[in-house]
């Protein structure tokens, strides 16, 4: 077994305001959650991440915090988060949450006080310019909701900086204050109990950003003493990040040149997710085996962590034009279902036609694919999007409990909710909620923790090296492998219609196996892997080989 307990785990995110109203008031709260976490238990997942949990505007759902060193108001008290890591701990979760330090509220009282005057202690915790930059209308993260990066201000007589909306200015990370308070930042939240952190908009956090210069320079040193602080502070403690860059650059989150991983231990895997969305559109698996292919070989210890929806849209900008339209031609045909000229604002089971079979084939794939799961709240159970509600809100809507008002998520009048639950049509919480599934042993729910369950003992896929088994094999099916100290497992996944035939028998099983240990159905025993049947949108999870003492 692994003694990275990253590798092996089951991270499931949420927002704590959309998740379980405890005290009626129409928002989530610490203490809903803490009366979930034997629903997450249950489900076996391994570790929480927590979207921000910081007071905030929420002029970006929390993304805007004006105080690192306390929770929402609206959550609950710092007493109920210290309550809620010890619940967790319990039951053998982790808890990590989101560090969003690239930027403040401009509410934060850092920038009110940096802003009032040129004198202020925090002028320098911001990037200022006299004069207006020339890449003043470059490098927007929200294009058409953003116009440019640098804005006048007319308190301070000068422009800021803010590589996202312009009520996020980032702070200077090149000020070695800033540096000191964000490890401090750090510091208090791993001394409450916290198991690492969701590291927000890594590559601009160590960005040195120049004026007039759009592609400023990066101090990755930075990044480097962040995982010295960390793990002096905490040694299990993980920073997983948020760097949706070329694949090239990766290899640096992760480690300097020397090949070892002294920086960033987790990043999400975004080209794999674009590589996914495509295959799962084409029914074509191509994309996938690329994407295995081309990865650029991680230093030691480095770890992925794969997705197929998260608390954002899903971004296409690492497809071409051509491959993003045969994507939003799939998933996203309409308009409004596209957003920021790059991605889709939708959850998984609409885009899926709500069919079964290619969600539990999809999800199959991400969770057998190397590095560590990540999953939405809420997918577990097929949801869906409210395409009325804003931008990225679409997919931010409250937890379907069970069929009574309000969805089970609050007690609160319908119009004090913080979002409207989903009530209308095949996604409604008439149709789908946790209650109806948890009574019912058919549910993707009971699918969900079969599947993890069935994930947990075979660390090989988190722990080990994930390959694709390159021979012919039919239209649409993918063939890959997952070996490690534990052993080794062998998956199918049929992406297409069509019924199809494996021919493995060039593998070399332990005399005893090779098992199925998961599918889509019950297929012929296994047998000499020379004929391994496969339905349309069937997968298999066939274990080959055992390692010593297991
Ligand atoms: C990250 C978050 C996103 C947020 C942005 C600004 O990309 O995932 O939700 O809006 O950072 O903090």
């Amino acid at each position: 077994m692994g003694d990275r307990w990253y590798s092996e785990a089951v991270v499931y995110c949420l927002d704590i305001d959309t998740y379980a109203d405890s005290d009626g008031d129409g928002v989530g709260d610490i203490r809903g959650l803490i009366g979930r976490l034997d629903y997450l238990a249950r489900l076996g997942v391994t570790c929480l991440w927590l979207h921000p949990i910081h007071p905030s505007p929420n002029k970006d759902d929390g993304y805007d915090a004006t105080d690192f060193y306390n929770v929402d108001p609206r959550f609950g008290t710092l007493g109920d988060f210290a309550e809620l890591l010890h619940q967790a701990q319990n039951r053998g979760i982790r808890v990590i949450i989101d560090l969003v330090v690239n930027h403040t509220s401009d509410q934060h009282p850092w920038f009110v006080s940096a802003r009032s005057s040129p004198d202020s202690p925090y002028r320098d915790w911001y990037v200022w310019s006299d004069e207006e930059p020339e890449d003043r209308h470059q490098g927007m993260v929200f294009p058409g909701e953003q116009h440019e990066t640098w804005t006048y201000d007319r308190t301070a007589k000068g422009w800021y900086y803010h590589r996202f909306y312009k009520f996020q200015p980032d702070l200077n990370m090149a000020n070695p204050a800033v540096r000191a308070e964000v490890k401090k930042i750090m510091s208090f939240w791993l001394q409450l109990g916290v198991s690492g952190f969701r590291m927000d908009a890594a590559p601009f956090i160590i960005e040195l950003t120049e004026p007039g210069n759009p592609n400023s320079p990066k101090d990755f040193e930075f990044l480097t003493e962040l995982r010295q602080h960390v793990q002096w502070r905490r040694g299990d403690a993980v920073l997983l990040a948020e760097a949706n860059v070329e694949p090239d650059q990766l290899p640096t989150f992760f480690g300097d040149s020397g090949g070892s991983a002294n920086r960033l231990h987790m990043l999400f895997d975004f080209m794999l997710n674009g590589r996914l969305m495509l295959a799962l559109a084409r029914q074509d698996p191509e994309p996938v085996i690329e994407a295995l292919r081309d990865t650029p070989a991680l230093p030691e210890g480095g770890q992925w962590a794969t997705f197929l929806r998260n608390h954002d849209e899903i971004d296409l900008s690492r497809l071409t034009a051509e491959q993003r339209n045969e994507v939003y031609a799939q998933f996203g045909p309409d308009e409004d279902m596209r957003i920021y000229d790059r991605g889709i604002r939708r959850r998984l089971a609409p885009m899926l036609g709500n069919d079964r079979r290619r969600l539990e084939l999809a999800y199959s794939l991400q969770f057998s694919l190397r590095g560590t799961p990540v999953l939405r709240y809420g997918e577990e159970i097929g949801m869906g999007e409210d395409l009325s509600l804003p931008g990225r809100q679409a997919i931010r809507t409250p937890m379907q409990w069970r069929y009574q008002p309000n969805a089970g998520f609050s007690t609160a009048d319908p119009e004090k909710l913080v979002r409207p639950v989903i009530d209308k049509g095949e996604f409604s919480y008439e149709k789908v909620n946790v209650t109806a599934q948890r009574a019912d042993r058919t549910s993707l729910l009971a699918w969900f923790e079969r599947m993890i369950r069935t994930l947990r003992e075979a660390p090989e896929i988190g722990s080990g090296s994930t390959t694709h088994i390159d021979v012919p094999t039919p239209p649409g099916v993918l063939a890959h492998r997952a070996d490690g100290s534990t052993g080794t497992m062998v998956f199918l996944h049929n992406l297409g219609t069509g019924d199809a035939v494996v021919d493995l028998s060039h593998l070399e099983p332990e005399a005893d196996l090779p098992i199925d240990v998961l599918g889509d159905r019950s297929y012929a025993p296994v047998g000499k892997l020379d004929r391994l049947q496969l339905a349309g949108y069937g997968y298999r999870w066939i274990r080959l080989r055992r390692g010593r003492g297991f």
